[in-house]
């Protein structure tokens, strides 16, 4: 059983970036990309999963769905990626992949400070519609935009610590600075979850055991030794 001082520090979890088919995993993560249109959603989930990027804007209908591999320490993470169109005319629709979603990767663009303003009502929604545990990591994308900026580093890490979410970081899907390291993070973060939660079921189990047994005691059932069978006498004694 995993003790809570067991669960391991996020700096020193080993990862592992497996190929796209590979066949198996032993745990599955739903990841939800939203933010403004434009702000690079769809290029840094190519870029972070396939090392893709296309100067060219094709707008998501609805959503794109990509999924990634990522081993974290000894467990197979299958990463469900969920990027969603920021348009507001199809904002109605995405609503519906918040539920259920274990992260959120909320991203702006650094050079529209427009994108960085509206993050309030992204995570309006958010609340409203998706799971209260969910995490959600905020990115300011295009930092090759360096000569076009309007939002700094420091105004997006206030603005992660303000509002209470679990992690910022700046990126450039163009090229491909910290674009991996998005999907890796948001794996091992949520294979901490994981670890946390497996170790409150392991606790609750355990204790459940422990009041069944003081349940039995309090009734005074006495058993005596002679109705026990060699088998049930080792069973006590095991206990
Ligand atoms: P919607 O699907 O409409 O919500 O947009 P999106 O947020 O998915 O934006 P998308 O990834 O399609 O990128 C929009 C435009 O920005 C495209 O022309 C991209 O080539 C460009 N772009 C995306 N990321 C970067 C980046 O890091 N740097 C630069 N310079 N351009 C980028
Ligand atoms: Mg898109």
């Amino acid at each position: 059983m995993e003790s809570e001082n067991q669960i391991p520090k996020l700096e020193d979890l080993k990862y592992e970036i497996l190929p796209e088919e590979y066949p198996n995993y032993d745990l599955t993560f739903k990841i939800i990309v939203i933010g403004d249109s434009f702000v690079g959603k769809s290029c840094l989930t190519n870029k972070g999963t396939k090392n893709m990027f296309d100067e060219s804007y094709n707008a998501t209908v609805g959503f794109e769905f990509v999924t990634s591999n990522i081993k974290v320490n000894d467990q197979v993470c299958k990463m469900q990626i969920w990027d969603t169109c920021g348009q507001e005319v199809y904002r109605s629709l995405i609503t519906n992949f918040y539920r259920n979603s274990s992260l959120a990767i909320l991203v702006y663009s650094i050079d529209n400070l427009e994108s960085f303003e509206n993050l309030d009502i992204w995570l309006k929604e958010l609340k409203m519609f998706s799971n209260p545990d969910a995490k959600v990591f905020l990115i300011g994308n295009k930092t090759d935009l360096e000569h076009k900026r309007k939002v700094t580093f420091e105004q997006g890490e206030a603005y992660k610590i303000d509002n209470n979410l679990d992690f910022f970081m700046e990126t450039s899907a163009k090229t491909g600075f910290n674009a991996q390291k998005v999907f890796i993070e948001s794996a091992k973060i949520l294979y901490i979850d994981y670890v946390k939660y497996k170790d409150r079921v392991d606790k609750s189990r355990s204790s459940s055991v422990h009041s069944s047994i003081i349940k039995k005691g309090s009734l005074n059932q006495s058993i005596k030794p002679s109705n026990i069978t060699p088998h049930e006498k080792e069973s006590k004694c095991s206990c």
